[in-house]
């Protein structure tokens, strides 16, 4: 079951990135905030153009469009005063390789899990001194989160079964956290 080895074998890589980002316990200032979102966006908005060209979504009937996280991102900078023509530059240079189905299916597991997360950080953030900080990223689908996620595992599942890919899935899951990982190991500490 490709759901249950992917959480199996990428749990220390999330572990370490839910470390690294030590969003619950360590004090946010709306500088600090406004970098991290700036920082995924870097890694969003490369992967998600790579993601769309990977395949023909729509022919496998996968609404890759109504997941994207990038216009989230972009909606929140602009709250929090940062313009899209301020961030070319940012773009996370080392990306994982996106160029078939199930390469993508590995990468969107980690984008759409972080949905889960993404439901712990609003509510966190919702009582952080600072704010209001802008979360339509980590909020996501809002109320739908759970059923956006039954959604994908379902469509995961039925592209393995049908297709296999089973390990090339769970290395682009692996490679994901990764790159997504050393990019923001790479920010720390920026202004
Ligand atoms: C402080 C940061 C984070 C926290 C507190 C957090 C917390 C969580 C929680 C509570 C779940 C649900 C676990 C379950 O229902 O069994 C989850 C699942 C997941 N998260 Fe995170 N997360 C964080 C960051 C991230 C990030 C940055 C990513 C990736 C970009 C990510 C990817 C995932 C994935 C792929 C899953 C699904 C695991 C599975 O059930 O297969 N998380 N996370």
């Amino acid at each position: 079951m490709i759901l249950t080895r992917l959480r199996a074998e990428t749990r220390t890589r999330h572990d370490a990135v839910e470390a690294r980002l030590g969003f619950l316990d360590r004090p946010i200032t709306s500088d600090s905030y406004r970098e991290l979102l700036r920082q995924f966006w870097g890694f969003y908005e490369p992967v998600e153009a790579r993601i769309a060209t990977a395949t023909d979504w729509p022919a496998l009937e996968f609404d890759f469009n109504g997941r994207r996280k990038t216009p989230l991102l972009e909606r929140d900078l602009a709250t929090a005063g940062v313009g899209r023509e301020a961030l070319d530059k940012c773009h996370c240079p080392a990306l994982p390789p996106l160029t078939d189905v199930p390469q993508a299916l590995g990468c969107l597991y980690v984008l759409e899990g972080a949905t889960l997360g993404g439901q712990v950080i609003t509510r966190h953030l919702r009582g952080q001194p600072g704010g209001p900080y802008p979360t339509a990223f980590f909020a996501s689908y809002g109320e739908n989160v759970g059923p956006m996620w039954k959604a994908f595992g379902a469509f995961l599942t039925e592209y393995t079964a049908g297709h296999g890919g089973d390990d090339r899935i769970v290395a682009s899951a692996c490679a994901t956290f990764d790159t997504l990982g050393a990019w923001l190991a790479a920010g720390e500490g920026r202004p």
